[in-house]
């Protein structure tokens, strides 16, 4: 079998590095996104100059390099404070990946000193040995909370509590600061008055990209992912015109990626936008696999009851009412206890968080009314049946002929 490697590795590949296109690979430089920078740094200037901590919030919808923005920002705050003397590190949390109160707590711990032991502590007690640590040290802190609507759905608001409060009792000025990053501000109601306004006076909100820009982003990709010349001009064009419906750089650069794959596996020497049109069939943008996967089982029922609806009714959206019934029937299908009307909303109104719902409202109608945005139906419902699978009932009884 080792002459298959010999063959496959032999073959000529469009691609010089493929992991610049990886979404976690942070570039050196974000196209378009100067002045969003400049104003991160000017609100982090009391920092640099007198040691003041910091709050801001970056908003805005998948794929406009929220993410990529908090980072490289961190990065470079980090070098630049360094540079002058100042003890300050970023640490970046992904509340999808860490998602409980301690394994937060435990990363910001283990940042400070891996090989301290953290087994069988409180994390306040992990808290206090890090402030310790930072006092000592004269160390600084800027944690980038990523996904921190998800956070605060799941857990409510302790964590941003904690940190931000953490130094009112050791009585001394506040050594970490926060960039909170969200789809939107909504979770900030959850919070109490005094935080809520300390990041509403700091909102970064990034809007969609336009085709134009999509493009300009891809032609930095391209020059660092591509072998010279072998991305076809019209290809970049057609991607940034798909991506632009939606504003998403990640879905870009994920079509480029995949156009490059298609483009090898073929063995064509370049991509073209016949390999562009292929990769789009391929993906869907907006909700992630990972989102779906992490849906509660009876959310999982829920969401897969509302696509069924949707397909049999051909309509973009249908009344709770009729949800509810096919809900019901789900259920039975499942073997699963329907869950109570409260619960009901709960889960609508989490995946409406996650952007996988959409629930329409009509001003001085109390009905609501529930659609899905963007994915195609039969790709959810497929995803959903098998992610359910393992729950169906063995033994099913038999219909009587
Ligand atoms: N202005 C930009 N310049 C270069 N690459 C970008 C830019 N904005 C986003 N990207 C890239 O697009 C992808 C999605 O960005 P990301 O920061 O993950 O978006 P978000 O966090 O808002 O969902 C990442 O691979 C990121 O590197
Ligand atoms: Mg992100």
């Amino acid at each position: 079998m080792r002459r298959f490697f010999e063959e496959e590795l032999e073959r000529p590949s469009v691609f010089r590095d493929a992991s610049k296109l990886s979404p976690d690979y942070v570039p050196q430089v974000l196209v378009h996104r100067d002045e969003e920078f400049r104003w991160l740094v000017r609100i982090f200037r009391p920092l640099l100059d007198n040691r003041m901590s910091q709050r801001v919030l970056i908003t805005g919808s998948v794929g406009v390099g929220k993410t990529a923005l908090a980072r490289r920002f961190g990065a470079d705050l980090e070098a630049t404070a360094r540079g002058a003397g100042m003890n300050l590190s970023y640490l970046h949390v992904n509340c999808r990946k860490d998602r409980s109160y301690f394994s937060v707590i435990s990363k910001i711990h283990h940042h400070y000193n891996p090989r301290w032991p953290h087994h069988g502590l409180s994390p306040e007690k992990l808290l206090d040995m890090v402030l310790t640590y930072m006092k000592t040290h004269d160390a600084y802190l800027t944690v980038g909370l990523d996904e921190v609507d998800y956070y605060v759905q799941l857990n409510g608001p302790d964590l941003i509590y904690a940190l931000t409060r953490a130094w009112e009792d050791a009585g001394t000025s506040n050594r970490i600061s926060l960039i909170a990053i969200a789809r939107d501000r909504k979770f900030l109601e959850r919070l109490d008055l005094p935080t809520q306004s300390t990041f509403m006076h700091n909102v970064l909100e990034l809007s969609r990209y336009s085709a134009g820009q999509l493009r300009d982003i891809l032609s930095q990709r391209v020059n660092e992912a591509f072998r010279p010349g072998t991305v076809e001009e019209d290809s970049l064009g057609l991607i940034a015109d798909i991506a632009s419906s939606t504003g998403d750089a990640r879905f870009a650069l994920e079509l480029l990626w995949r156009a490059g794959l298609i483009a090898d596996s073929r063995g064509d020497s370049s991509v073209t936008p016949e390999h562009v049109r292929e990769a789009k069939a391929e993906v869907y943008p907006v909700v992630r696999r990972d989102v779906v996967r992490e849906l509660f089982p009876h959310e999982k029922i829920l969401l897969l009851a509302l696509c069924r609806r949707l397909r049999s009714s051909r309509a973009t959206h249908i009344t709770t009412e009729d949800l509810e019934r096919a809900y019901i029937a789900t259920c039975e299908e499942y073997a699963e206890e329907p869950r109570k009307k409260t619960q009901f909303w709960g889960y609508i109104d989490r995946m409406e968080g996650f952007g996988i719902v959409d629930v329409k409202r009509t001003p001085g109608v109390k009905e609501v009314e529930i659609g899905i945005h963007d994915v195609p139906i039969t790709w959810l419902e497929k995803e959903l049946e098998k992610l359910l699978e393992g729950r169906k009932p063995k033994v099913r009884a038999r219909r009587q002929s």
